[in-house]
């Protein structure tokens, strides 16, 4: 893996589509197979949720301790912060005020994960929220990152929001590879459709405009295993062959978005089962044989989605190392 900063946003267009809970179960897995963090050099989550703080609530921040010091508000007066006078990530003014939330994960570091918590309640109504009028959150993020690079993060993963909201878009923006959650059950149909149809109109939707030369991971989230009949569509049958034909054709790698990756489908067993319970990686709170065969496959999918990361990132570093 190069020093560079890599960064994945998990997106998707529908509220529920189980975002925060397949980043969350996944972090751990990317912690340890890919990112090998640190405390010296640490992965950072960054909730940019602010209606649905699902990973804040996740890895237990509770809203009672988030202060205005401790939260994305934070992150973006600060993000700019680039004196050279900083040689350490303890010395940092902004990554000091992470919540180190490792232990969630019984990660052995507890600080090698940090997160900078969203706090809720505050309603997206524009990039104004985020922060002053003048600079805009996109430039701010823009700005960590550099931070981050300079100090050696290997990950910034975005807990991006819903739709077609302001973080959202600068999430996506910010990030090389979206990991786009699809629930396709009959409720996100017409979420969808909308979607796509940003996609679609990539020259003038901010959301559209956010994927453009991104490299997309459609996973189809929270599906029911086993035949299920919803409103006369069989799934997951008909999740299958709507997603994939709506993603397949519509995009054009290459030009309207860098790549797209959707073998996350093999046609066997169809995107991430529907499970109980939270899960996390093997090891750290379950071992595989606590599993029920649900969720071992669940678990299965989420190793497999990590490969598939680690495939993209690799086409990353290569492409970077021709400039
Ligand atoms: N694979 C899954 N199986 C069953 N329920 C899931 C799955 N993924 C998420 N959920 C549930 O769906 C709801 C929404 O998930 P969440 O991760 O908060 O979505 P989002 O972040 O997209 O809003 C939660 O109640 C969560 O427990
Ligand atoms: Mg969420």
């Amino acid at each position: 893996m190069s020093n560079k900063t890599h960064t994945i946003s998990f997106f998707s267009y529908k509220g529920g589509a189980g975002r925060s809970t397949l980043a969350y179960n996944i972090i751990p897995i990317l912690a340890n197979k890919s990112f090998k963090p640190t405390k010296e050099k640490p992965m950072i989550i960054i909730d940019t949720d602010v209606d649905s703080c699902g990973m804040s609530y996740l890895v237990g921040v509770k809203k009672e301790n988030i202060t205005t010091e401790n939260c994305v508000q934070y992150l973006l007066s600060h993000g700019c912060d680039t004196s050279p006078a900083i040689r350490s990530v303890a010395a940092h003014p902004f990554l000091s005020k992470l919540c180190p939330v490792g232990n969630a994960y019984g990660y052995p570091e507890n600080e090698a994960i940090l997160l900078m918590p969203a706090k809720d309640g505050m309603a997206i109504t524009g990039r104004d929220n985020y922060g002053d009028k003048d600079e805009p959150f996109s430039k701010k993020i823009d700005s960590f990152l550099t931070v981050c690079n300079n100090l050696g993060i290997p990950a910034v993963i975005f807990d991006s929001a819903v739709g077609n909201t302001a973080t959202a878009n600068i999430s996506n923006e910010a990030s090389e590879i979206i990991v786009c959650c699809m629930r396709p059950t009959t409720q996100f149909t017409d979420g969808t459709e909308r979607f796509l149809k940003s996609l679609e109109n990539m020259d003038s939707d901010e959301i559209g405009k956010s994927f453009s030369k991104k490299n997309i991971i459609v996973v189809p989230n929270a599906i029911p295993r086993g035949e299920t009949v919803i409103n006369g569509d069989k799934y997951p049958d008909t999740a299958f062959s709507k997603i994939r034909n709506n993603f397949e054709n519509r995009f054009i790698p290459g030009r309207t978005i860098h790549n797209y990756y959707f073998n996350m489908l093999d046609r066997q067993e169809f995107g991430i089962p529907v499970v109980d319970r939270f899960m996390w990686y093997e090891d750290i709170l379950y071992t595989r044989q606590d599993l029920d065969a649900n969720e071992k496959l669940a678990l299965d999918r989420y190793e497999k989605l990590v490969g598939i990361i680690d495939d993209v990132l690799e086409e990353i570093d290569n492409d970077s190392e021709d400039f």
